[in-house]
């Protein structure tokens, strides 16, 4: 028993040194930025640490399962909250990665996945958000997308049309992805929100009647992002501005802690085959009323364009 309680006291040691070197990124790099209030580990930051070590056990301890798109178990809430279990994408091919669970492997293989997500989404009433919409707003772009732009949540244009990033910060998103030499088909737009948080829900015909997305719509619709995330299988994930870059790499540090390097990518209800670099960096929506951060924004494109080997297309 004893021996038990000793190993898995190891095991939890060692999971949490692996987390410690998830950042990828030199530390000299990151210790130019003194740290600031909010950058200090909470306890909830190591409750959500001993929870993901309690279900990566459980899953690496798990019988293999048939599919990977699947969700893996989670709290008893989630599990009463979820939609009912997907159809199971039937493929012969399966992912060389992994010998124990089949992914899609092919462009159309990964775009029936975001179909059925997709079809979720659209009939998802799981928080208030379902009921004041004009439309979800599941994402769009290359369902073999080697890098995906995830922002907050829908605004008027996007509720009005159901189509992510299409106001006025879509179209400065769409002069980054150009000026990165790639187009808006090329990538996979979507948002960690589907639904448009609105100030008065009374009012969708409202413009200006944004906000973020609270913690509660976030936690209930993150699966949805996930599992988007493990059926395209990305090389990189840019998270646009704070709620983003929190709700995918870490709440308890603030968006300027979290610029300017890769991160692991790590996600709470699906199982990621192959690893995924996530950087953030300024929302559009930021670098519209602050022009003067466009040149920090530039930097951080410049970086995921090193790593793809992407160079800017010729003006
Ligand atoms: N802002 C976002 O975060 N997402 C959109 O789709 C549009 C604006």
């Amino acid at each position: 028993m004893k021996e038990d309680v000793r190993a898995l006291a190891a095991e939890f040691k060692a999971f949490l040194r692996s987390r410690e070197e998830d950042d990828l990124t030199p530390a000299a790099f990151t210790q130019a930025a003194a740290p600031s209030a909010d950058e200090t580990e909470t306890s909830s930051a190591k409750d959500r640490l001993t929870v993901r070590f309690v279900r990566e056990r459980e899953l690496s301890h798990a019988k293999p399962a048939p599919l990977s798109l699947q969700e893996t178990p989670r709290a008893a809430e989630e599990t009463e909250l979820s939609a009912p279990v997907q159809t199971p994408v039937q493929t012969p091919a399966v992912s060389s990665v992994s010998s124990d669970r089949e992914v899609p492997v092919s462009a159309a293989e990964k775009q029936a996945a975001l179909d059925q997500i997709a079809q979720e989404i659209r009939a998802c009433k799981r928080c208030p958000l379902g009921d004041t919409r004009l439309h979800a707003v599941p994402g769009e772009g290359n369902p073999a997308a080697e890098l995906m732009f995830i922002g907050e949540g829908p605004g008027f244009d996007e509720d009005h049309q159901g189509r992510p990033f299409i106001g006025r910060a879509g179209q400065l998103l769409d002069k980054m992805i150009a000026a990165m030499g790639l187009k808006r088909e090329d990538v996979f737009i979507g948002n960690i929100a589907k639904c448009h948080p609105m100030v008065n829900p009374q009012n969708p015909e409202a413009r200006g009647n944004d906000r973020a997305p609270n913690q509660g719509e976030i936690a209930v619709c993150r699966k949805y992002i996930e599992r988007q995330i493990a059926a395209i299988s990305p090389k990189y994930v840019v998270a646009l501005g704070g709620v983003a870059a929190k709700a995918l790499i870490s709440d308890t540090k603030s968006l300027g802690a979290l610029r300017g390097r890769f991160h692991l990518l790590h996600l709470d209800s699906v199982e990621l085959k192959t690893p995924v670099k996530i950087l953030a960096t300024y929302h559009p929506a930021a670098l519209l009323r602050n022009p003067g951060w466009k040149k920090d924004a530039w930097a951080d494109l410049q970086m995921v364009m090193a790593e793809m080997g992407l160079k800017r297309p010729a003006a």
